[in-house]
C-alpha cells in the first residue's frame, strides 16, 4: 500500500489507487475541501506536494489550473484529480478549517472524474 505523508498530521497507509482527496478524508481524518465535488471545477481541493508529485496529469486538471491561474505553481496539484500509485508527502493548504465554508463538499466519487483523458 501507498504511503501518503501528510505535513504536520502524520503518515497513513492508503489503498493503492485510492483518489488523494478521499484518502485525506478517509485515512488521514484531513477537513479537505472538494467544494466542486471532485470534478475539476473549483480547485479547492488543491494541495501542495513536497515530495512523490505524479508526473502524470489529467487535461481537466491542466484546464482549470491555467483558468484560475495556478499553473505553474511549484508543487500545487489537485488532489481530485490524483489516484495514491506511490509514496507522497503533501502539505494540506486547503481545509474547511478557517475557509468560512458551511461543508468541504459533496463527496468526490471512486474514480476520477471526468474520466481522465492524461495530458
Ligand atoms: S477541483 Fe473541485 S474538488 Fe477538485
Amino acid at each position: 500500500m501507498p504511503k501518503l505523508t501528510v505535513d504536520g498530521v502524520g503518515e497513513f497507509e492508503v489503498p493503492a489507487g485510492k483518489r488523494l482527496v478521499n484518502a485525506l478524508v478517509d485515512e488521514c481524518g484531513v477537513d479537505q475541501l472538494h467544494a466542486c465535488g471532485g470534478v475539476a471545477r473549483c480547485t479547492t481541493c488543491r494541495v501542495e506536494f513536497l515530495a512523490g508529485e505524479p508526473a502524470a496529469i489529467t487535461k481537466a486538471e491542466q484546464a482549470v489550473l491555467a483558468a484560475k491561474g495556478l499553473a505553474g505553481t511549484p508543487g500545487l496539484r489537485l488532489s481530485c484529480q490524483i489516484a495514491c500509485d506511490g509514496d507522497m508527502t503533501v502539505k494540506v493548504i486547503s481545509r474547511l478549517a478557517g475557509s468560512g465554508r458551511v461543508d468541504s463538499g459533496k463527496r468526490p466519487a471512486d474514480a476520477i472524474e471526468p474520466s481522465p483523458e492524461w495530458a
